[in-house]
């Protein structure tokens, strides 16, 4: 085979699921550093979620966080709004500006969390309907918000499904008709409980959420593959001495080790190329109405062995949960929008290279 025979040409991937921290925590992420690590993991556009601090909830909140993004993103982008108590009225308001509306249904990271279903029909009245509506809902939560979003004849889209039980249900919705769309993270695609120990993962360096699940979860994931639509990081970063303190923060960071999993995925046959561009790339374009981003493309090495390794990796938080991890298949270069910024493993795109792509006229 020669040298090349093994590299191929990708379109830019593209992550609708991302935390990156700014403002009000720019010691574990910021839009400079987690925009950096989404170029270095080969997605050329993300979608960050609104649990910053203050959280994004509101006109000021949002133009206080693209502020920020604006001076500093390196990649394309789009911001979420969060669903709270009292703004139904005021997100919806702003939905053409923002990449979606993000329902906090569970226990997360963050003060936002809608407990009353009362807050739930708000949103969903108040929503316009062909804009995306994310909602972070696991088990039994997740039934009751997918009959909610049936009963207002509304698309929605789940984030990280983690259990068997989850999938299922995902499946028997979509088997009847109902809009329903979902992602699975890299972290319950390749990881589950039973893994920690061996993974030097204990205390607060294993709290997750959804927390990672049985062996037998993860495998549902993988035997409902044509279930899951996107594949989303969860990009959630915070320090060691946080996740090894009194109060630890749940969230692994995911951007610059998604790629080199899936990619070890299709090596080992377990999932085809094709697979990982449907849910990297098609899919989110589709569920989150993106548009193309033109001359934008990856150069990947199937072939190319490596190993995870916090050491390389521009995340501000400095760790990752699959340290030493052997992988098949190196993101080699990456072109957005015509200008090269990414190669030999150097972020090459500076910051304020990267554009709001709901930025309104
Ligand atoms: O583990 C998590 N971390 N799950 C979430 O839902 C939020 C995230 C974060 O923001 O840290
Ligand atoms: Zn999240």
């Amino acid at each position: 085979m020669n040298a090349d025979a093994s590299v191929v040409k990708m379109p830019g991937l593209i992550d609708p699921h991302v935390h990156l921290r700014e403002p009000g925590a720019t010691h574990k992420e910021d839009w400079d550093s987690g925009t950096a690590a989404a170029l270095a993991g080969g997605f050329t556009l993300v979608l960050a979620m609104p649990n910053t601090q203050p959280p994004v909830t509101g006109a000021a909140s949002l133009e206080m966080t693209l502020a920020a993004a604006r001076r500093k993103a390196r990649c394309d982008y789009a911001q979420y709004l969060g669903a709270g108590p009292e703004n139904a009225g005021e997100v919806a308001s702003l939905a053409g500006g923002a990449a979606g509306l993000k329902m906090y249904l569970d226990q997360t990271y963050g003060p936002l969390r809608l407990d009353q279903m009362a807050d739930w029909r708000a949103h969903f009245a108040a929503w316009p309907k062909d804009r995306p509506i994310v909602a972070h809902a696991e088990g039994r939560t997740m039934a009751a918000v997918i009959l909610l979003a049936a009963l207002y004849e509304r698309p929605l889209h789940l984030a990280h499904v983690a259990t068997r039980e989850e999938i299922l249900l995902i499946r028997l919705a979509k088997e009847k008709g109902l809009r329903v769309t979902c992602e699975a993270t890299p972290h319950h695609l390749f990881l589950c409980e039973e893994d920690l120990p061996a993974r030097g993962l204990s205390g607060g360096r294993a709290e997750v959420r959804p927390r990672l699940a049985t062996a037998a979860d993860r495998e549902a994931l993988w035997a409902n593959l044509e279930v899951i639509d996107c594949f989303a990081s969860d990009h959630a970063p915070h320090t060691l001495a946080e996740k090894d303190g009194a109060q630890p923060p749940p969230g692994f960071p995911g951007l610059e080790t998604a790629l080199p999993l899936y990619l070890s995925a299709v090596a080992e046959g377990r999932l085809s190329l094709e697979d990982v561009l449907m849910r990297c790339y098609t899919n989110p374009r589709r569920i989150f109405n993106l548009p193309e981003q033109p001359e934008t493309w990856l150069e990947v090495d199937l072939q190319a062995a490596g190993e995870i390794s916090a050491g390389k990796t521009y995340t501000r938080c400095g760790w990752t949960p699959f340290e030493g991890w052997q992988t098949r298949g190196r993101l080699q270069r990456v072109v957005l929008r015509g200008r090269e910024v990414y190669h030999d493993e150097t972020v090459l795109a500076a910051p304020g290279y990267g554009k709001n792509i709901r930025e309104q006229g």
